[in-house]
C-alpha cells in the first residue's frame, strides 16, 4: 500500500477506528498524491513569480489562452475564472460560500464538527464517491422502497453492494422508522451499513415531520449502540423546497456527532436547489469532531476525484459562486420557491377535491419536485403509455401501481388539465 494511504489510514484508525472500519478496500487504498503534478503546480502558483511552466494549460498575455468564439459569449467573466483547471476540491471561495449557506439554512449543525464541503460533479458524483470510499461487495445499502433508481447502479452494480429496502411509509402513512430500524438491526452480523436518507424524497415528494426526523436519528443511534458502524448519508438534492410543516433542515445536523459509530455524510448541490441541472455542481461534506479525520477523509475524497474526473468544471463553479454572492440571490430564490409551492398546493387542491373518485390514492407529499399517484384499478405502465400516445403527456410509471408526476415541470395553470387528463386516461384504461 502507498505510504500516504497508510498514513491516512493510521490517522483514521487512531482517531476513530470505527470510521476506519467503514472504509471499503478502495477507500483504504486511495490517497491524494502530495508530491504529484497538482501539488507542485499549486506550490508554483503561489511562488513562481517569473515563469510558471508546471501545468498542462496554455497562457497568453498573462491569462489563460482562449478562443474568442467562446469568450465573446462569456464576457462577463474573467478568463481565469473559466478556463483554468479548478482545484480537485473545488474553488475555495465556492466551498466557503456553500459552507456558510449550509450553516445558515441548518441551525442544527451549530457546534458540530464538520468539514469544508468538497465540490463534486453534482450529486450523483457525490453519491458515487460515498460508494467508492465505503461500499464493498456485499455491504448493505439501506434505502426505502420508494427511491431514486440510480442508487442501484451507483452502489449495487458498480460496487456490488446489497440494496436492502424497507417500506417508506408505515400503516399511518408516515415515515416508517420501524422498517428502517429492522433493516438496520438485521445488519448486525455484518457490523456495518450504509443508510441513504433522501428528503424531500424522489419519487414521492415526502419529507418527515420533526418527530419522525427524531425517530430516524434515534433508530440510527440504536443501531450504533448495537455495534453497527453506520455511514449515514443525506441525499439533500431537493433541499429547501419544504412546503408544509415537515422538518426544514437536513438530518445531517442531528446525525453529526451522534455516535462514534456513525459517520454523517451530506451530499447536496446546486443542481435542483438553484435550478442549474446541467451545471454539475454538487458537494460532499463529512462530519466528525476530529479535524484529523476530516482532513484524512478529504484527502481520500480528493484521491477518488483525481482518479475519476480529476477536477470538476470551472465555469459552472464560477457561475454558482457569483449567484451565491449576489445580493439578489435570496429574493430570486424565494420567487421560484413560491412558484413551486403554489404548484404543489394546486396539485393537493385538485387531488382533495373529490373529482377523481377512487381510481387513485396519492402518497403523502409536502416538498420537492414530485408527487406519486397510487393507481388502485389499472396498471401504471398502461396509463403512462396511453397518456403518451393519446394525449402527448409524459409521466413516469414505477412498479405496478405508481405514477410519478413532476409538477415542477408544469405551470400552475396547466395542472388542472394535466390531472383531469390522467384521470381520463385511467377511466379509458378501465373500460378498455
Ligand atoms: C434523489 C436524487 N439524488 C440525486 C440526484 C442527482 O442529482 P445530480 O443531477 O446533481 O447528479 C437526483 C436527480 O434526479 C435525485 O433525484
Amino acid at each position: 500500500m502507498n505510504p500516504l494511504a497508510q498514513q491516512l489510514n493510521e490517522t483514521l484508525e487512531r482517531d476513530n477506528a470505527n470510521v476506519y472500519a467503514m472504509l471499503s478496500k478502495l477507500g483504504r487504498e486511495i490517497y491524494f498524491p502530495k508530491v504529484g503534478i497538482l501539488s507542485q503546480s499549486a506550490e508554483a502558483k503561489a511562488k513562481a513569480k517569473k515563469f510558471n511552466a508546471t501545468i498542462g494549460i496554455a497562457i497568453e498575455n498573462g491569462q489563460p489562452m482562449h478562443l474568442n468564439v467562446i469568450q465573446d459569449t462569456l464576457s462577463a467573466y474573467d478568463p481565469k475564472d473559466l478556463y483554468e483547471y479548478a482545484p480537485p476540491a473545488g474553488k475555495p471561495e465556492l466551498r466557503t460560500a456553500w459552507r456558510a449557506k449550509m450553516m445558515k439554512e441548518n441551525p442544527s449543525v451549530e457546534g458540530k464538527g464538520f468539514g469544508n464541503p468538497i465540490v463534486t460533479n453534482a450529486l450523483t458524483h457525490g453519491l458515487s464517491i460515498v460508494a467508492d470510499l465505503f461500499a464493498d461487495a456485499g455491504d448493505a445499502v439501506i434505502i426505502p422502497n420508494k427511491n431514486w433508481e440510480n442508487y442501484e447502479l451507483t452502489f449495487g452494480v458498480r460496487r456490488g453492494a446489497e440494496i436492502v429496502e424497507y417500506d417508506l411509509y408505515n400503516s399511518s402513512n408516515r415515515f416508517n422508522s420501524e422498517g428502517l430500524r429492522e433493516a438496520l438491526l438485521a445488519q448486525k452480523g455484518k457490523g456495518k451499513a450504509i443508510v441513504i436518507l433522501n428528503f424531500p424524497n424522489n419519487p414521492t415528494g415526502y419529507t418527515p415531520g420533526p418527530q419522525e426526523g427524531d425517530e430516524i436519528v434515534a433508530v440510527i443511534k440504536e443501531a450504533a449502540d448495537a455495534g453497527i458502524n453506520v455511514v449515514a448519508v443525506t441525499d439533500d438534492a431537493y433541499f429547501g423546497l419544504f412546503f408544509e410543516d415537515s422538518v426544514h433542515e437536513s438530518l445531517f445536523g442531528k446525525l453529526a456527532g451522534l455516535h462514534e459509530r456513525v459517520l454523517a455524510v451530506k451530499v447536496d448541490g446546486a443542481t435542483k436547489e438553484e435550478y442549474v441541472w446541467g451545471f454539475r455542481v454538487g458537494f460532499i461534506t463529512y462530519a466528525s469532531p476530529s479535524e484529523a479525520i476530516l482532513a484524512s477523509l478529504e484527502q481520500k475524497t480528493l484521491g477518488i476525484i483525481r482518479s475519476t474526473i480529476s477536477s470538476g468544471p470551472h465555469p459552472s463553479q464560477t457561475f454558482v459562486l457569483r449567484a451565491l454572492q449576489s445580493p439578489e440571490f435570496e429574493t430570486q430564490k424565494a420567487e421560484k420557491y413560491d412558484i413551486m409551492k403554489r404548484r404543489a398546493n394546486k396539485v393537493k387542491e385538485l387531488l382533495d377535491s373529490g373529482r377523481y373518485g377512487d381510481v387513485w390514492e396519492y402518497y403523502p407529499f409536502n416538498s420537492g419536485y414530485f408527487m406519486c399517484l397510487k393507481l388502485t384499478k389499472v396498471s401504471a405502465e398502461a396509463v403512462r403509455q396511453r397518456l403518451l400516445s393519446e394525449y402527448g403527456i409524459g409521466t413516469i410509471a414505477l412498479g405496478e401501481t405508481d405514477l410519478r408526476v413532476a409538477f415542477s415541470c408544469i405551470e400552475e395553470g396547466d395542472l388542472e388539465e394535466l390531472y383531469d387528463t390522467i384521470f381520463k386516461a385511467v377511466q379509458e384504461q378501465l373500460n378498455a
